[in-house]
């Protein structure tokens, strides 16, 4: 099993440029399985997931083809199969997203309960709701889903929680579905207008993207196009958040800055220095060596993203005096707070909160990633521990991150990778 060792080597200095986004290039794969012609995808990341669910398109027909590290040709004329990969499924969650689309398409879908990071229960209620009330018939085993109808018909669904993957998939299934559906308290995260925006490139009819009401016209089929990804929002937070960490200066390349404003306005708040380059999607940070602690909450978008929760959190350990995050999203998003203690952070949690008393510094020690943000948090505080830092599981890391450990060196991290 591959670790990443990191050492503390000072302010990191230099620019980084962001890739596409990673959940925004995942349902927009899943939903060009409506596509009846070829498509392709520019600014496509590099990632484990990314490449997980191109395979469950392909175990089902589609021809997938890179013509270059991140542009890919996905074919989805020839399905051949409505039912997933378990084996596929069980790797990844977001898998659960090609159900909307097989169901619009072709009237049935066969798949098994996603998988995904151990961050929470993670059900798909919300996702079923939908299939349900737009007249799927569901037949729900201990690991198995089974959806079949004669036609989707629109109806108004109302989401209990703004789901962003059941708004994504219902969203995908409604594009074929007879007449109109309205998706009330819908999620607004970027990738859902990312979402929206590709669909309607295929010739689906979409209103309301970003917003909590979102209305879908079902359309006879949909046809190819050529569509790029948006830049990843998360990747560029957690890069924003090594600046600061480190007090150091970083030009963040490819960032569209309207997308992560709550990190922003919290860097600023603890006494980085953040300035915005709208026009060139830039951002640069230059980091205060007194970290004044501020509270954050993770809340649906356009709140503080739960996906920045970790890495902000490790960036509050050494801050001059006390702070608290909130993580109202999951039920279960404080696994890297042991592995902070470890290396001498004071962090106590209750429920969803979890307090930080601020120390002078951190102490490298041998830590393990326990989802993919935690992983990278913990690299985060290894940049300014004392000692070296052994970061084992990085393969979660591996799932969100394309060159984490060639980025950050090239930003004058002392960070190596050591694969087994
Ligand atoms: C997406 O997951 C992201 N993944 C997650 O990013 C992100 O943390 C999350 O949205 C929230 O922003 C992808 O886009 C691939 P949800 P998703 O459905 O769609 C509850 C990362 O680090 N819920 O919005 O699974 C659920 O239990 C990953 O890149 C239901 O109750 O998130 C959770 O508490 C981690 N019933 C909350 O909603 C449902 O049917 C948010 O889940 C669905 C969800």
């Amino acid at each position: 099993m591959a670790k990443i060792l990191v050492r503390n080597n000072g302010p990191l200095k230099g620019r980084v440029k962001i890739d596409g986004a990673k959940n925004a290039a995942l349902p927009i794969i899943a939903a060009s399985l409506l596509g009846t012609e070829p498509i392709i995808l520019e600014e496509v990341p590099n990632l484990v997931d990314v490449k997980i669910i191109l395979k469950v398109l392909e175990s089902l027909g589609s021809k997938v083809e890179f013509l270059s590290e991140n542009r890919v040709l996905i074919d989805s004329s020839k399905i051949n199969s409505f039912t997933t990969d378990r084996k596929l499924m069980e790797k990844m969650r977001a898998s659960f997203l090609v159900m909307g689309p097989l169901l619009a398409r072709f009237g049935k879908a066969e798949t098994f309960l996603p998988g995904g990071c151990a961050i929470g229960s993670r059900p798909i209620d919300l996702h079923l709701k939908g299939f349900k009330i737009l007249g799927a018939d569901i037949k729900e085993e201990p690991d198995k889903i089974s959806a079949k109808c004669e036609k989707l018909v629109g109806d108004t669904i109302y989401l209990d929680f703004p789901s962003v993957g059941a708004t994504q998939n219902i969203m995908m299934a409604a594009t074929l579905a007879k007449g109109e559906t309205i998706i009330e308290n819908a999620a607004k995260e970027p990738e859902i207008v990312d979402l929206g925006n590709f669909l309607n490139k295929m010739g689906a009819k979409i209103s309301g993207a970003g917003t909590s009401t979102i209305r879908i016209l079902g359309v006879e089929k949909l046809k190819g196009t050529v569509h790029t990804i948006i830049p990843d929002r998360i990747e560029a937070a957690t890069f924003m958040i090594a600046a600061a960490i480190t007090a150091g200066e970083v030009i963040i390349e490819n960032c569209i800055s309207s997308h992560i404003k709550p990190v922003i306005a919290k860097l600023k708040e603890t006494g980085a220095y953040v300035e915005v380059n709208e026009d060139e999607d830039l951002i640069l940070v230059v980091g205060n060596k007194n970290i004044k602690g501020t509270d954050i909450k993770t809340l649906p978008y356009p709140g503080f993203p739960t996906d920045v929760q970790a890495q902000f959190m490790a960036y509050l350990c050494i801050c001059e005096n006390h702070a608290k995050v909130t993580e109202t999203v999951f039920e279960n998003r404080f696994m890297h707070v042991e592995e902070l203690n470890k290396m001498g952070a004071i962090i106590a949690t209750s429920g969803k909160e979890a307090r930080i008393a601020g120390v002078n510094k951190l102490i490298g020690a041998e830590v393990k990633a326990t989802d993919l943000r935690a992983g990278a948090a913990l690299v985060l505080a290894g940049l300014v521990a004392e000692g070296t830092t052994t970061i084992t599981n990085v393969y979660h890391i591996d799932r969100g991150y394309n060159n984490f450990v060639g980025k950050m060196k090239a930003l004058g991290a002392n960070i190596e990778r050591i694969e087994d």
